[in-house]
């Protein structure tokens, strides 16, 4: 399945997912999965953890990001499954994104967000340093990945 080829002159606006938006998603988390940039979703998980999840929307309704917000444990959340459509790629917006979901983070009394990823450098543009994983509750490394990123809000 390939992706929507979207406008990418298209004004943009950050907003909740929806049920709506699943089989974008999908799709969009797919394309950077196949190449390895990232790890795939199930819809079963996008489903359950809809409620995690913002998008970056074109006038078109196309879906040019996605960003999630899970929280993990009593003041730490990660961000997840972050994607930008590669129509749109390097113009500020997985920077938006990521910044996007602070609001929501603070108001929840999370005082530090973290992130798997394999682009250590894009985290570090976003305010995020790298860490050792003794400093994460077990819980979160026993899941190990990759780089583990985090930023003090
Ligand atoms: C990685 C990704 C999210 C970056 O989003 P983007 O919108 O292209 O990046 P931005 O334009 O917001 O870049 C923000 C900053 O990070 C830097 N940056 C972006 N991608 C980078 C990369 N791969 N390596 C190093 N720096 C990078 C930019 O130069 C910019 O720096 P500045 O603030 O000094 O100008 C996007 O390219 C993507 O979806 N990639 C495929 C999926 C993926 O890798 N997801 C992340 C998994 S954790």
């Amino acid at each position: 399945m390939s992706l929507p080829d979207l406008d990418p002159n298209s004004s943009l606006h950050m907003r909740k997912a929806a049920m709506r938006d699943v089989e974008a998603m999908l799709q969009l988390i797919a394309h950077w999965a196949r190449r390895g940039a990232m790890l795939p979703k199930s819809r079963d998980v996008l489903y359950s953890q809809i409620r995690d999840f913002y998008l970056l929307e074109t006038m078109d309704n196309g879906i040019a990001g996605i960003v999630g917000l899970h929280v993990l444990w009593s003041d730490l959340a990660e961000v997840r499954s972050l994607a930008i459509h590669p129509n749109f790629q390097g113009k500020g917006l997985g920077k938006q994104l990521v910044y996007g979901i602070e609001p929501e983070a603070r108001e929840l009394g999370i005082l530090r967000l973290f992130a798997w990823t394999l682009e250590p450098v894009f985290f570090v543009r976003c305010g995020y340093s790298e860490i050792s994983l003794e400093e994460l509750p077990p819980k979160v490394y026993k899941e190990y990945h990759k780089n583990a990123m985090i930023k003090r809000l």
